[in-house]
């Protein structure tokens, strides 16, 4: 069984999936998470991430990050996402803090999810290069397992064949809201006006992207999760599985 769970930046889809996944012990796979990570790898190349030491251990052949550099100094973006993608291994695991994401067993979690890669993500998702090696990993993991994944392209070019498929919208003002909680998990401090800034630049830039676009698969059913909890949400997924 295929769940595929596709919505805007802060629709609830992750937290909501996540819950999903832990009720029905089904695997779950943030996929945003995956994006994320090629990015983080990409500016670490750039050295435009500081306090992180181990730019080595994601790429450890020295010759290979010459040669993604020189691609990027080049302008030739797509041949530096392609070689990051044919050489990092990007895995997930379960642990008392929630799930971590690694890039060749380096735990980059918490570094995926600062602003600076917030604000390079939505650029990097929309090189059809790294499109194609994401969904494919991503149909790798989901076979001969009950899954539930969520993103922007899961039940319209990852699997159009899913089993059930929900599309999650909310307002930008409550999306900025949950994301202001999320940052401040981590540590960050940002204004209301500016997350809104960011999530409306992000909205654009991932529905207008001439690869995948985010839109909603004609046949998902569309959930508006503005002045819905959490679990009023989860209940609604579930009673559709039921
Ligand atoms: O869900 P998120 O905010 O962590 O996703 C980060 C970015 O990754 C998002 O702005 C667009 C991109 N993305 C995508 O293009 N396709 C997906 N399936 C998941 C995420």
């Amino acid at each position: 069984m295929i769940i595929a769970v596709d919505g805007s930046a802060g629709s609830g889809k992750s937290t909501v999936a996540k819950l999903i996944a832990s009720e029905l012990d089904y695997l779950y796979i943030d996929t945003g998470a995956m994006y994320r990570a090629v990015t983080f790898t990409w500016l670490k190349i750039q050295e435009l991430v500081p306090n992180f030491n181990f730019k080595d251990k994601l790429i450890p052949d020295k010759e290979i990050r010459r040669k993604i550099l020189s691609e990027i100094l080049g302008k030739h973006h797509e041949k530096a996402l392609d070689l990051i993608c044919q050489t990092i291994s990007i895995s997930f695991e379960n642990s008392d803090s929630g799930i971590k994401t690694f890039i060749n067993d380096i735990d980059v979690s918490d570094y995926i999810r600062s602003t600076l890669v917030t604000q390079n993500v939505s650029h990097v998702a929309s090189y059809k290069e790294v499109r194609d090696y994401l969904v494919s990993e991503q149909r790798k993991i989901a076979e001969g397992t009950n899954i539930i994944m969520d993103g922007r392209d899961i039940g319209t070019v990852v699997f159009p064949n899913a089993n059930l498929k929900i599309f999650l919208t909310a307002s930008v003002e409550v999306r900025a809201k949950r994301r202001m909680q999320d940052l401040s998990n981590y540590g960050e401090e940002t204004s209301f006006e500016e997350i809104c800034a960011q999530l409306k630049r992000r909205d654009h830039l991932d529905s207008t992207r001439e690869e995948s676009p985010l839109t909603k698969a004609e046949d998902a059913v569309e959930i508006d999760t503005d002045g819905l909890s959490i679990v009023e949400v989860k209940d609604k997924i579930l009673s559709f599985i039921n």
